[in-house]
């Protein structure tokens, strides 16, 4: 089959790589660049584990072609620290709550508790469960995984400081 170049924006680096038009997201990821932190579980859209960020949405890279992503920012797991070396508060909480097992849910399940997190930055147990019910894992038993969402949600918003939503405002003099 005939392939297609195309251009991949994958955690601040550039891509360039020639695919076959039937081959997916994820694949091309863990096969052709060695990005293997994304995990293929079902590949049939069901367990998550594949999930990834397009554009800041959170997509399932197993239902999602290769060249669907031509020129899109991708976030994956690798990407998900400051440059490999500081991890993101999402791991952080992962990793003090023992909200791993196996781990194979885990990149899926951390990059759709970032989406998460990026669109409502206080989120009720609720929510973070329904947010969170595409992505399956056969170890946990899911508290320790809700509770880390909702430490790490704890963490970022210490970090970014009072959000508008709590009606704070700089006193000037
Ligand atoms: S591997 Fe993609 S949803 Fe299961
Ligand atoms: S930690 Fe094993 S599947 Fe989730």
């Amino acid at each position: 089959m005939a392939k297609v170049n195309i251009t991949l924006h994958i955690n601040g680096d550039t891509y360039s790589v020639a695919v076959e038009p039937c081959r997916t997201l994820a694949e091309v990821l863990r096969e052709d660049l060695n990005l293997i932190g994304t995990k293929i579980g079902c590949g049939t859209g069901d367990c998550g584990a594949c999930t990834v960020l397009i554009d800041g949405k959170s997509v399932t890279s197993c239902l999602s072609l290769a060249v669907e992503s031509d020129g899109k920012e991708i976030t994956t797991i690798e990407g998900l620290s400051t440059k490999g070396d500081t991890l993101h508060p999402i791991q952080e909480a992962f990793v003090k709550e023992g909200a791993i097992q196996c781990g194979y849910c885990t990149p899926g399940m951390i990059l759709s508790a970032k989406y998460l997190l990026d669109r409502n930055p206080e989120p009720t147990e609720l929510e973070i469960r329904q947010a969170l019910s595409g992505n399956l894992c056969r170890c946990t038993g899911y508290h320790r995984i809700v509770k880390a969402v909702m430490v790490a949600s704890k963490k970022i918003n210490q970090q970014n400081g009072p959000s508008k939503a709590s009606g704070s405002n700089e006193e000037s003099d």
